[in-house]
């Protein structure tokens, strides 16, 4: 049986031989598996892991201040948000491949990361790494190796939780005093809400997708618990009717999927009234959204994402 307690306690202590007193830093994404890693690890280095959030601008809904007060206010951890918004949205400007899409965000991000981890003369780079990470990607790689920035910062890897599953991660994340939020939330891509728009990007459209999510996971909530669910704004537009007269408004798609390991998916067959009142609430709420529609498709052959 895995002891969430005891598995801490002897982190901690390893985590003190292989850091010491030297400098520390770690991405936080808002999910489970960086947070725990996060809090475990300032557990044994206080002050020198610097946990790092960036604010892509493809965060839920008051993402970064839900992120921001339990880092900082709650767990006082040396936290620093980044703001860049306006540099992600200006690399995305009229890109509309979703790989291409991904590949920008994703290189934004190690650009960001490099120069904040250079600020903070960091010599360790901490990661969440579980271990369906690397079954997935192909087998164990030795857990003490050196990571390459591409402006040739080398820091030096740590990964307190290599070999636990999810569901151990989980355990340790409720035995830190984690909040629910955080130990129990759905996965959420890196890209987030980038790739939940489809096509180009523009503030209307993340603006939108980003209330229509927040309404869904609110008209869920307690009531079914799925293995993701989320909204999309989907290309093109569609006629509704709006008074005495036309409309040319967005379409949204909702998607809640059942699943054990992503790796397959069914599409949720979810109560009517659930859905019926998902839809009301987003083209009452927002007004620019004309139409949504139910995914229905199961993965094979559709992804659980839509880019
Ligand atoms: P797909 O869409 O491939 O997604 O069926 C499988 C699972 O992975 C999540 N996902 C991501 N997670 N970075 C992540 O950390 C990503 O770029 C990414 N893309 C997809 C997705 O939400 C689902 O749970």
């Amino acid at each position: 049986m895995f002891n969430a307690e005891k598995f801490i306690e002897n982190s901690v202590t390893k985590i003190k031989e292989q850091i010491g007193n030297k400098r520390a830093i770690i991405a936080l994404s808002g999910g489970v598996d960086s947070a725990t890693a996060a809090v475990l690890t300032s557990k044994a280095s206080g002050e020198n892991l610097v946990s790092i959030f960036v604010d892509t601008g493809f965060m839920r809904k008051n993402e970064p201040e839900i992120v921001r007060k339990i880092f900082e206010e709650q767990f006082h951890l040396n936290f620093k948000l980044i703001d860049a918004k306006t540099e992600y949205f200006a690399a995305l400007k009229g890109v509309s491949d979703p790989e291409k899409k991904r590949e920008i965000i994703g290189h934004k991000f190690i650009e960001i990361f490099e120069r904040e981890a250079e600020k903070e003369n960091a010599q360790f780079l901490v990661q969440g790494t579980i271990a369906p990470d690397w079954i997935e990607t192909g087998g164990k790689i030795k857990s003490h190796h050196n990571v390459t920035l591409p402006h040739g910062m080398v820091l030096e890897l740590t990964e307190p939780m290599y070999d636990l599953y999810k569901d151990e991660v989980r355990q340790v994340a409720r035995a830190l005093g984690l909040p629910g939020e955080i130990s129990e939330r759905m996965p959420f891509p890196g890209p987030g809400l980038a790739v939940r728009v489809i096509g180009e990007l523009t503030h209307e459209k993340v603006d939108i997708v980003r209330r229509a999510d927040a309404i869904v996971k609110e008209e869920i909530k307690d009531k079914i618990h799925p293995w993701q669910a989320f909204a999309v704004l989907l290309e093109g537009r569609a006629t509704g009717v709006k008074g005495d007269s036309r409309d040319y408004g967005y379409l949204v798609a909702v998607r809640i999927v059942e699943s054990l390991d992503a790796m397959t998916a069914n599409a949720m067959n979810v109560d009517w009234k659930i859905l019926k009142k998902i839809s009301e609430r987003v083209t009452r709420e927002i007004p620019e959204v004309t139409r949504v529609l139910y995914d229905l498709t199961d993965k094979p052959p559709a992804t659980i994402e839509f880019e």
